[in-house]
């Protein structure tokens, strides 16, 4: 596990300033870089020593059996794994006759920093080897977000007392041997050699492969191309073999100068496309960025962060551990989706192989929102990758007997990959979680030719699956049975409320989306009679309700079954699904993460404050927290009931999952949703921000320890800027064209905001809470106000110039 404070805390930058081979597989997804479309872990340049290599292009996966030992109807026959593609950051270094390798020698000084505003990987080294020769090297290294098929290393390397020969290796290799995974059943399963090799081929300063994959019928073609500056006597020849490519330059350098190399990557793969076209698209590729040059793709990499930052920074004060996570958080999440163009962004986003490189609703319910208000393009992206996968849906709900489209739990390409129906397909909230992220983004931007052409069909198809998956009782209320929510601890049940809600909203989300699209609505064969079922069946939804607690029931039945035995539970049997069967967790009241809580949310409109502070403190006393997508959640609430310093805990939590390596897991890859969800915290706990009606809601208040925090939300093209402190919040517009206006709420007070004076409102005083909710024994999350004090706190936010970022 990464040891806290890891990386220093900083506000633009994460820095490892010593290199610890123990943690490496954390640190290399820590340090990944991605653009949505190319993966690379932060693996070492000369490749070892690692953690776990690898290099994904979203999407690129092969088929694996999925055996089992008693196989049943409508189970899915194959699974989809992400695959580790042709490595193209290798570049190995011989220092006279030594191999530099952090191994052997001697390390005098080893730095790491992820630049968060240059988008950028660099490291810096002074090495000896163990002849005692002394050599700086450095690199550079960076996936471009402007141009999605390229990523590019500068390396240089200079000897210090004397001359030396530098041989310097470039290399792509396929099917790099992978090391063991651990037991845990949601890592990765292993591919040996997926790789087929078709072609290889030596370019005039590079090389090129072209494979295929054995079952999944993708193919891959990657290219490197080199520039190089070096002493006058230098040399640089490359071969190639099938899972292979070296570009090797040679040179004898004098101290005082140095040796540089720029590395072009490429890639590009299609299940369609012949081997000559992506040969050719991939040297075209090569082309463009070499027409950049280093120095253009550096520019171009920062003129992107520095639109995305101007828009969507999130600053805030006193707590600078939150500060420096919350930015990294959003870094990741524009990574995994920045360039997905049409294909989906995974729980790990491209930054390792946890979860076979699945996609789960984690994307529409954690991670598209905050690109709603922050990269919408994103999100019509995301949500066409769904809909390009409707027919798949579709058959997969008339194989499950259903109307509309039952979207897959897990995924790549769009079947379900979803092994254990449990928590697999019985979890059909996914849909109501997708046909949320239409209605949301609709709702934000006002981009009616998307619902058109995207969201309507979409939220049809949910729809007409609500219709056919539940029944109206004898009194007349609607029930969905057997499903699982969100808890994967409670399966298979009756009227889970957060399912119930989400599918509620769907219904009615459907029905308003054809009054606005009758025509296209006609088209998809809906017609009077199908919209009056779906307000009929959200109309009548059976919320369960204890009556005698006087709390919400997750599911039906749910108050009264026996409790777990907290106390009886040890430190070292969390996670539960690892030491406890399924069938104990299923008929007990113990919450792996946040459902009903999380309905709480999202549906806020359906409850009242009474009913969210003693809902909250009730689920409080048996949620685990056994999956990372409950911290903010459990943030956001409990800002929201009055418990801000439990939420400044709970959003700690949620933005340090990585940083500091908090499941134990970062190995496997960061989490996207839980990165995501540090901005959920701040910006729906501290903030108050809802979006349930089409006017944005704002309860702004503090916890002690955070002095000030700023955002900022795209709305209907506008930028508001929601500036809140510890008793006053300013709600400003900044446009670039000075014009337009905003109406919201704060703290229930219609508000309205103009680009020619920000309104400044105060926050209500808070209001008496009764004493903190308890978590159960050993599972309250750290305690942030003692932490955040020992940090020291951030420097004052200084005013901001549009279109720069704050340093
Ligand atoms: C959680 C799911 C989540 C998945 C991927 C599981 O542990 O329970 O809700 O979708 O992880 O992040």
């Amino acid at each position: 596990m990464i040891r806290e404070r890891a990386y220093p805390v900083e506000p633009w930058h994460v820095r490892e300033t010593r290199l610890d081979v123990d943690v490496l597989a954390q640190s290399e997804s820590v340090f990944a870089l991605a653009n949505g479309h190319i993966g690379l872990r932060g693996n070492l340049d000369e490749g070892e020593p690692h953690g776990l290599p690898g290099t994904y292009l979203n999407s690129f996966f092969e088929l694996r059996p999925l055996p089992y030992a008693e196989a049943g109807y409508g189970f899915p026959e194959s699974g989809q794994t992400i695959v580790n593609v042709t490595n193209g950051k290798l570049i190995r270094l011989l220092v006279d006759d030594e191999p530099f390798d952090v191994r052997y020698g001697e390390l005098f000084d080893h730095e790491r920093v992820l630049d968060l505003r240059a988008g950028t990987l660099h490291r810096s080294v002074l090495w000896r080897s163990p002849a005692g020769k002394r050599v700086r090297i450095s690199s550079t290294r960076l996936v471009s977000f402007t141009q999605r098929s390229v990523a590019a290393i500068r390396y240089e390397v200079e000897p210090v007392d004397e001359p030396l020969r530098l041989i310097v290796q470039s290399e792509l290799v396929a099917n790099e041997v992978l090391p063991a995974q651990s037991r845990d059943p949601r890592v990765a399963a292993v591919l040996e050699s997926p790789l087929e090799s078709e072609e290889h081929l030596a370019l005039e300063d590079g090389g090129l492969l072209v494979h295929h994959t054995r079952a999944s019928g993708l193919r891959l073609a990657a290219a490197m191309g080199h520039e190089l500056d070096g002493p006058t006597r230098t040399t640089l020849s490359t071969e190639t073999f099938d899972d292979w490519a070296r570009t090797t330059v040679t040179c004898v350098t004098q101290p005082g100068e140095r040796i540089r190399l720029d590395k072009y990557i490429a890639y590009g793969w299609s299940s369609e496309r012949s081997r000559p076209a992506l040969r050719d698209q991939v040297g075209a590729a090569l082309a463009g960025a070499r027409f950049s040059g280093w120095s253009g793709l550096l520019a171009e990499q920062r003129d992107y962060l520095d639109a995305f930052w101007d828009t969507s920074d999130v600053r805030v004060e006193g707590d600078p551990e939150v500060q420096q996570a919350v930015r990294f958080g959003l870094f990741h999440v524009l990574q995994a989706g920045a360039r997905a163009e049409l294909r989906p962004i995974a729980a790990k986003g491209l930054t390792g192989p946890g979860y076979d490189g699945h996609v789960f609703w984690d994307t529409e319910t954690f991670v598209l929102p905050v690109l709603t208000y922050t990269l919408p393009s994103a999100v019509v992206s995301g949500l066409r990758w769904r809909h390009s996968t409707l027919n798949m849906a579709q058959e997969r709900a008339r194989t499950l007997g259903l109307n509309g489209a039952a979207f897959p739990w897990r995924t790549i390409r769009g079947q379900e990959c979803s092994a254990y129906w449990p928590a697999g397909t019985a979890a059909f909230h996914i849909a109501a979680d997708i046909a949320d992220a239409v209605r949301r983004y609709v709702q934000a931007t006002g981009d009616l030719d998307f619902e058109r052409e995207v969201g309507l069909e979409l939220l049809v198809e949910t729809a007409r699956l609500w219709r056919s998956l539940g029944h109206h009782d004898r009194a007349g209320r609607f029930h969905l049975d057997g499903m699982t929510g969100p808890d994967e601890y409670t399966a298979v049940k009756s009227d889970n409320i957060y399912t119930n809600l989400m599918a509620q909203r769907n219904l009615l989300a459907a029905a308003e989306a054809v009054g606005r699209h009758g025509d296209h609505a006609w088209r998809l064969g809906v017609d009077d009679e199908e919209t009056a079922a779906w307000r009929d069946a959200a109309n009548a939804m059976h919320i369960p309700y204890d009556a005698e607690l006087r709390v919400h029931q997750q599911v039906e039945g749910f108050t009264q079954l026996q409790e777990w035995d907290f106390a009886g539970t040890p430190p070292e049997k969390y996670p539960l699904l690892l030491n406890y069967p399924y069938f104990d967790l299923y008929r007990k009241q113990v919450v792996k993460q946040a459902d009903l809580v999380l309905a709480m949310h999202w549906r806020g409109d359906a409850f009242t404050a009474e009913e969210k502070a003693r809902n909250f403190a009730y689920y409080e006393r048996r949620t685990v927290r056994d999956s990372s997508l409950s911290a903010c959640t459990q943030a956001v609430l409990a800002a929201e009931v009055g418990h801000l310093e439990l939420a400044h805990d709970y959003l700690g939590e949620a933005a340090l999952m990585d940083l500091h390596d908090l499941n134990q897991n970062t190995r496997d890859g960061v989490h996207v949703a839980s990165l995501a969800g540090a901005w959920i915290a701040l910006v729906a706990g501290f903030g108050g921000m809802r979006d349930h009606a089409d006017i944005l809601s704002f309860t702004p208040r503090l916890p002690n320890r955070i002095d000030r925090l700023e955002f900022s939300l795209v709305w209907h093209g506008h930028r508001l800027r929601v500036d809140v402190r510890e008793r006053e919040t300013t709600y400003a517009l900044r446009n670039g064209d000075r014009s337009g206006t905003v109406d919201l709420l704060h703290h229930g007070e219609r508000v309205r905001v103009t680009c020619d004076e920000p309104v400044t409102k105060p926050n209500p005083p808070p209001s008496a809470v009764g004493p903190t909710p308890q978590q159960p024994p050993g599972r309250a999350p750290a305690r942030r106000a003692s932490v955040a004090e020992s940090a020291g706190s951030a420097p004052p936010i200084e005013p901001q110039t549009p279109g720069k970022p704050q340093a």
